[in-house]
């Protein structure tokens, strides 16, 4: 092993800068030239990459986003594309190379290395937290302080106004995020497609607990819920209760952008490392991950099938909360 490639694709998270600073610095520490592909799969087929020196990451730590900027490349779906990328990667003399991203990315990854001869090792990095596998994935955390810190500021208006606010977070398949930012900020209901009774809990709500009890009400709904997420919840409580005052806010990609926290910093340099000295002991096909505080190695076609388990007791506590 002499030179590798590092890249992040798909979804950005925050800490995937700390994550390229990691790998870079602990391949050039083992004496491994470092090279980084920009725009994902689709700056790999199209070629366009940089020399990394440890001056190059200095000063990223911090930075939310991604130096390499990512994206989502319909070419590399084809075996065409995944073989323009494979004959660039030889070109460029890139022996093993570091993907920064989440399932579809991994996925992509592990097709490559099945038809060519190439090896990838995978940081988990989504702020959806779904894979398989690890606990812990890169930009998650600070992604659940941001929806924290806008559903806070909601709070202040709901209870001003006594109205009730649809707050809509990311999550296409997972609702670790309205479930751990609902818990965070007191929300009166958790809609998350995970468990499909906590729309009997809404209706529970709106039914009795809230004109008796509550001065405000937040439901938190994870936009995998249901199709038409927050708006068309909102339709449907405005349909059956017309005397209430409901508003929708959609956080949106606010949640994919910030400073990344700590715990995220720590995290992705310590995968980083790992994904580092994965390659160098041979691996391939691997992501590493985070399981009980402890690094781990999954294999790329495990850690894809996603994680849809949540922890029903915070549902439980989030019940009994809110009587
Ligand atoms: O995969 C992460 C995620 O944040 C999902 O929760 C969300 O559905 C998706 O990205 C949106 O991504 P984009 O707008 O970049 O297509």
């Amino acid at each position: 092993l002499q030179k590798i490639g590092v890249f992040t694709s798909g979804g950005d998270a925050p800490g995937m800068n700390a994550a390229i600073r990691a790998v870079t610095r602990a391949a050039i520490a083992n004496k491994l030239k470092v090279v980084g592909i920009r725009r994902g799969y689709q700056g790999m087929i199209e070629g366009d990459f940089i020399p990394l020196r440890s001056a190059d990451v200095s000063g990223i730590i911090q930075l939310g986003g991604t130096v390499l900027r990512t994206a989502r490349s319909n070419e590399f779906r084809t075996f065409e594309g995944r073989q323009k990328a494979w004959l660039q990667l030889q070109k460029a003399g890139i022996d093993a190379v570091v993907v920064i991203g989440g399932d579809g990315s991994f996925t992509g990854a592990l097709t490559m290395s099945q038809e060519f001869n190439i090896s990838f090792v995978g940081i988990p990095a989504t702020i959806d937290n779904d894979m398989y596998g690890t606990d812990y994935t890169i930009g998650y955390e600070t992604a659940l302080n941001s929806v924290v810190c806008a559903v806070d500021k909601i709070r202040d208006t709901a209870v001003s106004h006594g109205r009730i606010f649809i707050v809509e977070v990311m999550g296409r398949e997972a609702g670790l995020l309205a479930l751990n930012g609902g818990i965070a900020c007191g929300a009166e209901v958790i809609l998350i497609p995970e468990s499909k009774e906590q729309h009997d809990e809404l209706k529970r709500f709106l039914d009795k607990g809230y004109r008796h009890k509550e001065r405000s009400g937040i439901i938190m709904v994870a936009e995998g819920d249901e199709p038409g997420g927050a708006l068309k919840i909102a339709e449907q409580v405005r349909r059956e209760h017309p005397d209430l005052d409901v508003r929708v806010s959609i956080l949106g990609h606010i949640q994919r952008g910030g400073s990344p926290t700590a715990n995220d910093r720590v995290n992705a340099t310590r995968m980083g490392v790992a994904a580092v000295d994965a390659l160098l002991d041979d691996q391939k096909s691997i992501m590493i991950g985070i399981d009980d505080g402890k690094i781990v190695q999954v294999p790329f076609n495990k850690a894809v099938k996603l994680n849809h388990s949540i922890d029903g007791d915070l549902l439980d506590i989030q019940r009994m909360l809110n009587i």
